[in-house]
């Protein structure tokens, strides 16, 4: 696989899917990458930093002053080593606070820090996606150069049927291998 041995910063925020990065990180793992999984508060209602730290075969960051085994703060440690920064799935919020560069957590200060490129597949309430507020923040997170994957239509949890859902895991996966590739499609 064309991402064996790199590093993946996978964020993962406070959706419904976020199950789904489990899957996605036991394959990234089976794959040969180092994942580094970093965990929002919100996404830490909804699986557990046991489950991804087991799966990714790594401690789990997401506890900004926890106190730090190195000299380095965490965040600084982590956007350096990174070959991709990943977040999926990744929330309006998420996308909000990106766009306008807010860091009050571990995730976004290491976008804000990271100067590895970034991929971001976000998942949500197809009116939440559709709002100006979360295209305009996406338009601008596009306009940084950033690949944004395309959101899967079908049942949401919410009930509502439409886009918004988490692209397929084996999709992102894809889109992960064709960019160490250079031969990414989006
Ligand atoms: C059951 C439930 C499911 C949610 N699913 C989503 C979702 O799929 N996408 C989204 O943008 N927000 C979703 N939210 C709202 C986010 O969890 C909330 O905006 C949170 O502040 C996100 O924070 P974060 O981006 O820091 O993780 C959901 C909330 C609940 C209670």
């Amino acid at each position: 696989m064309s991402y064996a041995g790199k590093t993946i910063i996978l964020g993962v925020t406070g959706s419904i899917a976020a199950y789904k990065a489990a899957d996605l990180t036991s394959r990234l793992i089976q794959n040969g990458a180092q994942v580094h999984v970093v965990m929002t508060e919100a996404a830490r209602e909804f699986i557990t930093p046991l489950t991804m730290g087991t799966l990714s075969r790594n401690p789990v960051g997401g506890d900004f002053w926890e106190t730090e085994s190195s000299w380095q703060p965490g965040h600084i440690e982590l956007a350096d080593k990174a070959d991709l920064l990943l977040v999926a799935p990744a929330t309006a919020h998420t996308l909000a606070k990106f766009a306008q560069g807010l860091a009050p957590d571990l995730l976004s200060n290491i976008y804000l820090a990271t100067k590895a490129p970034v991929m971001i597949a976000p998942a949500m309430n197809g009116k939440m996606l559709d709002h100006p507020a979360t295209q305009a923040n996406i338009e601008i997170l596009r306009s940084r150069g950033h690949q944004i994957l395309p959101t899967d239509e079908g049942m949401l949890a919410c009930g509502y049927k439409g886009a918004g859902k988490l692209a397929a895991v084996d999709y992102i996966e894809q889109q992960v291998a064709q960019f160490f590739d250079g031969r990414s499609t989006v």
